[in-house]
């Protein structure tokens, strides 16, 4: 994974302003903890949907058109990333959607190299979780700025300076109020904007947008003391004092380098806390970033259009079975019809129906910028990893590919359908669905993935898409290793020294497959000359 240290906002100043105003971001959480409700939240005040539970109910129509989803249903979970594209006041912000669930965080690790900052959300009740710890650990490796929302104050949760200790010390990162909670469970009065200076009461309803708060002059402020009962108003003083005793002071080069957090308290169903969340977001949150690529770092600015596939998804339209793949635009100015280089194949990609994800459909691109998200629909010809270009050799970097941790055998019960199986295979592999190799001997083939869950979702993908029906086996191997080496008599004489444990994934890249630690250990010890790859980044 790449660990190239961008400096926070290098390159940003001078932007022109329809690249400055974006903001393009994920939210990264434990499942549970609220992503999905904040999520609508932040579309419903961005005017990007009118009405709450619409995205649950997008979600509903979405599943009952399209079988594989079912499970995601049955399971409670979401599978599967999409972008949603709203403005709210000067900003244009481009959310991206990350499945929560730990079976498909390869997806998720892929989509976190597309944004340019983060919302932590974190349930008060549990403080982090493993999940956020992860997800927290990648954007760490980029340096992500993260904003963090506490949210569910309206029930019981932990003390206020506890998660802000566990977020510090289990984090190692700074962190600094932006709001401070009044009270909280069935106590939960509201909150005090540090940054802002406003009191923010609660209205417990749940359709409603909350007042835009009341502007104080401090916490010393009168004001306080009349619209607040006098135990909240001594104890919100008390805390806020310690707080920023305790907390270092809003430091924005910090948070822009991703040591700093700033932290804001909420109740996301109560629509409490979510607009101070979102100007909190399109004031501090960076414009696009420079991208690191292997020739040199892409800054937002360049004149000429670059940018990386982190996503392909296949089908999104069971009517059309259309292979979508989303491209990050690193740089410059996107124009429905342009001609790109497709850098793996020098090819010349004509690119005429671009796809703009809004929150509720998705329409034609005619234009885009850099830290957009655009969709290309293609057969199949634009890989994950893929560099698109005005022209230019350029490889971004980063985008991680992981050595599955399970492995298993797939056969079609039909096996006449063997061929159908393959292409199914091949196109979810190159979708980064799952890892497929193909084993030198014998006719099987080999599915390896990160999470026990993606077999299933696999099983019923290639059965609805593709229409065979196919049975998951163990196997014998116990992990597999992508083969390198700058001397290919080395690698010759391993691939047939060792021919039965030899296989070729999608990409015909040479993969080792193990059967037990020793195995791969002798294999080596013996093989000095040939590199044993966990993780193949994509270039
Ligand atoms: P996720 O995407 O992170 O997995 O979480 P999601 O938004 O689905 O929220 C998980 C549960 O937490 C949901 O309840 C949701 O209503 C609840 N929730 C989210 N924000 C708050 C909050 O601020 N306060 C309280 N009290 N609850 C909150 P559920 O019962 O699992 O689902 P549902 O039946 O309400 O949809």
């Amino acid at each position: 994974m790449d660990t190239t240290v961008i400096a926070p906002d290098a390159g940003a100043a001078d932007l022109p302003p329809p690249i400055a105003r974006r903001r393009t971001f994920a939210i990264i959480s434990h499942p549970d903890a609220g992503k999905t409700t904040l999520t609508e939240k932040l579309l419903l005040f961005g005017g990007a949907i009118q009405l709450a539970g619409a995205v649950k109910a997008r979600g509903e129509r979405r599943r009952a058109r399209s079988d594989w989803m079912k499970v995601e249903q049955e399971r409670g979970i979401s599978v599967t990333s999409a972008v949603m594209t709203y403005d709210y006041k000067d900003c244009t912000f481009n959310l991206l959607d990350t499945p929560g669930h730990e079976d498909f965080s390869e997806d998720t690790y892929r989509t976190l190299t597309a944004v340019d900052s983060a919302i932590m959300v974190i349930d008060a009740a549990k403080g982090i979780e493993a999940q956020t710890r992860k997800l927290f650990e990648v954007c760490r490796l980029r340096n992500v700025p993260i904003v963090t929302f506490i949210n569910k104050l309206d029930r019981e949760a932990r003390d206020p300076f506890e998660l802000l200790d566990e977020i510090e010390q289990t984090l190692q990162l700074d962190v600094t109020p932006a709001s401070w909670p009044i009270g909280m469970g069935k106590g939960f009065l509201g909150c005090y904007d540090l940054f802002e200076d406003k009191l923010l009461l609660i209205a417990r309803s749940k359709g409603e947008r909350p007042a835009e708060g009341e502007q104080c002059q401090g916490l010393d402020d009168p004001k306080l003391d009349k619209l607040l009962p006098d135990y909240a108003v001594r104890e919100l003083r008390e805390q806020v004092e310690m707080a920023r005793g305790l907390c270092p002071a809003f430091d924005f080069e910090a948070y822009r380098a991703g040591d700093m957090t700033p932290v804001y308290f909420g109740s996301a169903l109560n629509n409490f806390g979510v607009r101070e969340l979102l100007e909190g977001v399109a004031r501090l949150a960076p414009p696009p970033r420079i991208q690191p690529a292997a020739e040199r770092p892409v800054p937002p600015a360049d004149d000429k259009v670059a940018g990386f596939v982190f996503k392909i998804q296949a089908n999104m339209d069971p009517k059309h079975r259309d292979r979508i793949a989303f491209v990050r635009l690193a740089s410059g100015h996107f124009k429905r019809g342009m001609k790109l280089k497709q850098v793996r194949t020098g090819k010349l990609l004509n690119v005429h129906n671009p796809v703009l994800f809004l929150a509720q459909d998705r329409e034609l691109a005619e234009e885009a910028w850099a830290g957009d998200i655009i969709g290309i629909p293609n057969h199949g010809n634009l890989h994950l990893g893929d560099t698109l270009t005005e022209g230019e050799e350029l490889h971004f970097t980063g985008l991680p590919a992981f050595a599955p941790e399970l492995l298993q055998k797939v056969r079609p019960k039909d096996p006449l359908k063997a061929k159908h199986l393959g292409r199914a295979l091949t196109q979810l592999a190159e979708e980064g669905a799952a890892r497929v190799f193909k084993p030198r001997l014998g006719a099987d083939w080999i599915v390896g993935v990160v999470g026990a869950l993606q077999f299933e979702v696999m099983a019923d993908r290639i059965r609805t898409e593709y229409d065979v029906p196919v049975i998951f086996e163990p196997t014998v191997y116990y992990t597999a290793r992508w083969l390198e080496s700058d001397d290919p008599a080395a690698l010759k004489a391993l691939t047939e020294g060792e021919r039965s444990a030899i296989a070729d994934d999608h990409d015909d890249c040479p993969v080792f497959l193990a059967r037990n630690a020793w195995h791969l250990e002798d294999a080596q010890k013996n093989h000095p000359k040939v590199r044993f790859l966990k993780t193949r980044e994509r270039v």
